[in-house]
């Protein structure tokens, strides 16, 4: 008896896009359009006659968040889905740190590979514009450069474990409020500049396997299906050949979202937080309103092959791999890179006289204070919300580091703080346990307060509404809860006040100059007490470096001085033209333009050694458009403990002719030095470090003639100097 040959599409021998044509041949017409929806809140079909798996995707970005159920947003319950909460995206790109980038990825594809999910959704790397956006923690700050350099690894280290990363929100999702209502309108130039650069690496250098479209719209689409930003762009000029899925309900149309470039749709009919349609799938607009569409002659099945190809694709690099490892949940390895990425993203932003860290063998007693040493911060915010199988708190994890030194650590909450504290039934704080008012609260802290050592204070903001959350954003820069008052009057009484912001984003302070230091502590997941802990006692030397600049208040941002945000209504209140009048000047280049201090720059983060750098040497002082220098300095521990620093190089274009900001980051690195070590740092830079994106022509275009290349170790703080000719 002849042995049945073994179809192509199943010998993984093959290659993948002759496994793609072959199984694509062999799939009826409502197969095909079967895997280019969802079946369910978060999983699509596969093949079932053909052996292929449904395909499950999960949030995403900061964990694989817990199982809901089949059609509904409540959690399911199970019993084997709490994860390891890994640091928000904002501190590891305050990490500057692209190893750990890899690690972060890795680590969570392998929980993503345990939990049974085929494709994460994240990461995101939505430009931060506006400190409002209440979505900014889940991104990678404001600059293209440095988001580049992190999502790149992050993709990579995800996909290396055979699960999907989807890279979202693509693109110019840049606040929350009225994502469903804004149709952006910005200059191709800013477009290309600021707010693909990281998207784009991710394709091209990270060769992401998804792409998320965002619920707003661009010229007047919706991002979604969006043919410019989807057909011409990303699958035209960067030839991505991974999926584009839509954001939950961010389809609206079936012609436009055959032919503008969607290939998996999800979550229609709902908002992708809390409410949707029961059963809708049938009914998706990639499902039988396209399949009628087809069948009447209307369309033809060229954009539905597409499609199935991508999914196919999708399955082989994912579901069909025999390649990917069963993956791990919650193990210790997993832990200790949530603990090392969360040291390494921590920022020292102000230490008035060394008083941190916190000098153990002069010390009695530490008071700390705060809602945020005592609430959860891995719940609520929307769709990066988890299930952490442990969570240390701030408060938990300086007393356990204290434990056995003699030093009493003592509480007092401070502030009233959030009095809803529940987020998909977990409460989040112990609000309702403390009902008394704000004037009673203050008067204990700083009766507390009067014979401590230390006052370290935990505020900041919460993963509320309108505060680091999903679907809206904050009203103003302003901390909540009056904690500015409670600051101010800590600040009063003890000369060694540290506050500890817990944010995902800047935060007004008012009393900035009155308090000794301030350590933005990010949200930083499962080991946040221990991290927070290691870096107050120094057993970490901080490292970490702000991914945006910290303005001083909301009109020091371009997109608030020029009066673009939200932006203005039209058509009865159903869109909202928001003009990114700024162009490229987010961010340093906006303030580095208007001469406007922050409160702290981009790049800014202080450590407890001081380095020096020094002897800037550049080896091309006439450089071909195509070529490349590179810059080396020295850098030397000047100080007595182990400490890590960034060198950052950023160069300055004298083009006359073309607009150009003040100066941009071109290129960075962390070294690590031991008391006394030096080490030089080459950091070479070139291709698109020399252009800029012509208007005129619609490409990028070399800019010929002088530069000065500016070297140091934050935006603000950039000593060295060299010059050179791009010819
Ligand atoms: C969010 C996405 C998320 C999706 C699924 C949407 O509301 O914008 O980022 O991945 O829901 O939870």
């Amino acid at each position: 008896m002849a042995i049945a040959q073994r179809p192509v599409y199943l010998d993984d021998k093959a290659p993948i896009e002759q496994r793609v044509e072959d199984a694509l041949a062999r799939m009826t017409l409502d197969e095909k359009i079967a895997v280019i929806h969802a079946q369910s809140k978060f999983s699509s079909p596969g093949v079932k006659r053909l052996g292929l798996p449904d395909f499950w995707t999960d949030d995403g970005p900061h964990g694989v968040r817990p199982d809901v159920l089949w059609d509904e947003w409540e959690q399911a319950g199970q019993t084997n889905d709490s994860c390891v909460a890994f640091p928000a995206l904002t501190c590891l790109a305050a990490s500057w740190n692209p190893v750990l980038a890899e690690l972060y990825g890795r680590s969570l594809g392998e929980e993503a590979r345990y939990r049974g999910k085929d494709m994460i959704l994240g990461p995101g790397v939505n430009i931060n514009r506006t400190p409002l956006n209440g979505r900014n923690f889940e991104y990678m700050g404001e600059d293209p450069l440095l988001a580049s350099r992190i999502v790149v690894p992050y993709v990579k280290g995800l996909q290396s474990t055979g699960t999907a990363a989807c890279v979202k929100h693509f693109c110019l999702n840049n606040d929350e409020e009225y994502r469903h209502q804004v149709n952006v309108i910005v200059s191709d130039r800013a477009l290309r500049e600021i707010y693909l650069p990281a998207f784009e690496a991710a394709v091209k250098e990270g060769h992401a396997w998804g792409i998320m479209g965002a619920y707003n719209s661009y010229k007047n689409q919706h991002n979604c299906h969006n043919d410019i930003l989807l057909n011409q762009i990303l699958k035209g000029e960067w030839k991505f050949d991974g999926v584009v899925v839509s954001d939950w309900g961010g389809a609206h149309d079936t012609e436009q979202a055959v032919k503008n470039g969607l290939d998996m749709e999800f979550g229609s009919w709902t908002d992708g937080l809390a409410w949707g349609t029961s059963n809708a799938y049938d009914s998706y607009y990639m499902a039988l309103p396209y399949k009628r569409l087809i069948e009447q002659g209307q369309l033809s099945t060229r954009e539905l092959d597409d499609k199935v190809r991508r999914v196919l694709r999708l399955f082989f690099r994912t579901t069909m791999s025999k390649n990917r490892a069963q993956g791990f949940l919650c193990s210790e390895a997993h832990y200790d890179a949530a603990l090392r990425i969360a040291q390494d993203g921590i920022v020292l932003l102000q230490n008035k006289q060394n008083v941190l860290p916190i000098q153990l063998d002069h010390t009695r007693r530490i008071l700390v204070v705060g809602e945020n040493a005592i609430k959860m911060m891995t719940v609520g915010g929307g769709s990066s919300s988890l299930k952490a199988q442990h969570e240390i708190l701030p408060l938990d994890g300086l007393k356990a580091r204290l434990a056995g030194t003699g030093i009493e650590v003592d509480y007092a909450r401070g502030y009233v703080g959030d009095t809803t504290g529940n987020y998909n039934g977990v409460t989040t704080g112990q609000s309702l346990a403390d009902p008394r008012p704000a004037d009673v609260l203050i008067a204990e802290a700083v009766a507390k307060a009067k014979d401590a050592d230390y006052v370290i204070i935990f505020g900041g903001l919460n993963k509320s509404d309108y505060q680091d959350a999903e679907g809206h954003d904050r009203k103003h820069m302003d901390m909540p809860y009056g904690q500015d008052a409670l600051v101010e009057a800590l600040a009063r009484v003890n000369k060694n006040v540290v506050f500890v912001n817990i944010s995902g984003d800047a935060v007004a302070m008012p009393w900035r100059g009155k308090v000794a230091a301030i350590v933005q502590g990010w949200f930083i997941g499962s080991e946040t007490g221990k991290a927070l802990a290691s870096v107050l006692v120094g057993d970490v030397n901080p490292s970490g470096k702000l991914p945006f600049t910290w303005p001083e208040k909301l009109n020091d941002v371009a997109a608030h001085a020029l009066g673009t945000y939200p932006g203005t209504w039209r058509e009865g209140n159903k869109t909202i033209d928001e003009e990114y009048k700024e162009g490229i000047y987010v961010g340093y280049r906006w303030a580095d333009k208007q001469k406007r201090k922050p409160a702290f720059a981009f790049g800014h983060g202080l450590s407890y050694t001081t380095f020096a750098v020094s002897n800037l040497r550049i080896d091309n002082r006439e450089v071909a458009a195509d070529g490349t220098v590179t810059a080396t300095v020295t850098v030397k521990n000047t100080g007595s403990r182990a400490g890590a620093e960034v060198i950052q190089l950023y160069v300055s274009d004298h083009n006359k002719t073309v607009d150009m900001p003040v100066k941009e980051l071109r290129g960075f690195q962390k070294v690590t030095l031991q008391p006394g070590e030096s080490r030089d740092v080459s950091i070479t830079i070139g291709g698109r470090a020399f252009q800029y994106w012509d208007e005129t022509n619609g490409g990028w275009k070399t800019s010929l003639g002088k530069r000065t290349m500016l070297v140091g170790t934050a935006s603000d703080n950039l000593p060295l100097k060299a010059t050179f000719t791009v010819r």
